[in-house]
């Protein structure tokens, strides 16, 4: 195992409602403590963002940006072994954002990634088991990029290519009742590019889901003491397709956009891909969405978030674990189990409205976050 990287400051300038802040931490437990909307969450998210270029609560950048400025800017000083390494990135609404590393400009802003490694514990985190597919897709994607983060630059490929066949296939849909034979070869085109990026991305993600399946079952064992087990599935949007291979899923996804050109020249939308997969829950013969009682819910989503922690901490080095406002949520049983599991990490931020909401076992550095300034008070 290597060893871990640890945050030992931040710098924010105009992220969500920080004008400016310094904050310096130390290896293992810091807790923000303050009232609602004081900037808690934006403090952790900002760590966050350094991991996966993305919120863990937004989709797009623009609320990041602090109200009536343009450009935020998030700082890290990141320590690994003695060496210490300084990590920063500016992200302006609307435009490209740029990263630096000990202050050189990076030509792609990934090219950070993998240097602060997270796993965050939300509130959303229900989400990801009860809400829409696009939640779990995201769930392996922000996991992926910190583990391989070439798969980001494969990602965000495959999102712009995915929008213009889009268009593409709107405009063509009205184009192929005067000429048919040219629509059908330009969108062939095109259908090769996005069947590569799009098997990359399904077969890393079903390799991925492979992986987290048996770390998931055992930590949900944990958490339950009898009952079902937790299981997934990676489901494509194809079925039946080949996902054990990058050529074989890509002669697959080609071979079902040629079955599905009718369709999709109708509706004028791409419809196989990894743009549509899921990550099928169950527990023991039922779906968790729909059937799972909401405490089995959540400690589907924990075992989710622990078989992260655990996968990242066995292939490399423990992240930087992230308990946002998690602490509430949770029934006595599942705290006492959270706290335990996390209390030897390397790091922990965590973040809580009232200090008695953060167990004992878990006490460590405390702040006081209030409108945007953060104190060390303990
Ligand atoms: N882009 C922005 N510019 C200025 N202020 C912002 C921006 N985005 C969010 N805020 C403000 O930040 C505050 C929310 O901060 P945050 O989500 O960190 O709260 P919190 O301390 O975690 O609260 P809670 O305990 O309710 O979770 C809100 O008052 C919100 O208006
Ligand atoms: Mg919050």
């Amino acid at each position: 195992m290597d060893s871990p990287a640890i945050v030992r400051h931040i710098s924010l300038a105009d992220f969500r409602n920080y004008e400016h802040l310094e904050v310096s931490l130390e290896p293992g437990i810091s807790s923000f403590v303050g009232r609602n909307g004081q900037g808690k969450t934006n403090l952790i998210e900002a760590v966050v963002y350094l991991s996966t270029l993305g919120s863990h609560r937004v989709a797009s950048d623009a609320p990041l940006v602090r109200r009536g400025t343009e450009r935020a800017l998030i700082r890290a000083d990141v320590v690994r072994d003695d060496r210490s390494l300084q990590v920063e990135v500016e992200i302006t609404a609307g435009k490209a954002n740029r990263a630096r590393i000990n202050k050189s400009p990076v030509p792609r802003t990934r090219e950070i990634l993998g240097i602060v490694r997270t796993v965050v514990f939300a509130p959303e985190d229900l989400a990801l088991v009860k809400g829409d597919p696009a939640e779990r897709r995201r769930f392996l994607d922000d996991l992926l990029v910190q583990r391989h983060p070439r798969l980001a630059g494969t990602r965000a490929d495959y999102d712009r290519l995915l929008k213009q066949r889009n268009a593409l296939l709107k405009s063509a849909g009205a184009a192929r009742r005067t000429n048919p034979q040219d629509v059908t070869r330009t969108l062939e085109v095109w259908d090769d590019q996005i069947a590569s990026l799009g098997a990359e991305i399904t077969v890393s993600r079903r390799e991925l889901a492979d992986l987290l399946r048996p770390r998931a079952a055992s930590a949900y064992a944990e958490l339950i003491d009898s009952g079902d087990t937790i299981d997934f599935d990676y489901e494509t949007s194809v079925p039946h397709l080949a996902t054990t291979d990058i050529v074989a899923a890509r002669e697959g996804l080609l071979a079902a956009m040629a079955e599905r050109r009718r369709d999709e020249l109708d509706r004028g939308v791409t419809l196989v891909g990894p743009h549509r997969d899921d990550l099928l829950l169950t527990l023991g013969p039922a779906p968790v969405k729909g059937y799972a009682s909401h405490g089995e819910s959540w400690s589907a989503a924990l075992s989710l978030r622990l078989a992260c922690y655990d996968l990242l901490t066995e292939e490399a080095a423990p992240p930087v674990l992230v308990l946002d406002d998690v602490f509430a949520e949770l029934d006595a049983s599942r705290r006492a189990h959270l706290a335990g599991r996390v209390a030897q990490a390397p790091q922990v931020l965590i973040t809580a409205a009232v200090a008695e909401d953060v167990p004992a076992l878990l006490e460590g550095a405390r702040f006081d976050v209030m409108d945007g300034t953060v104190e060390r008070c303990g």
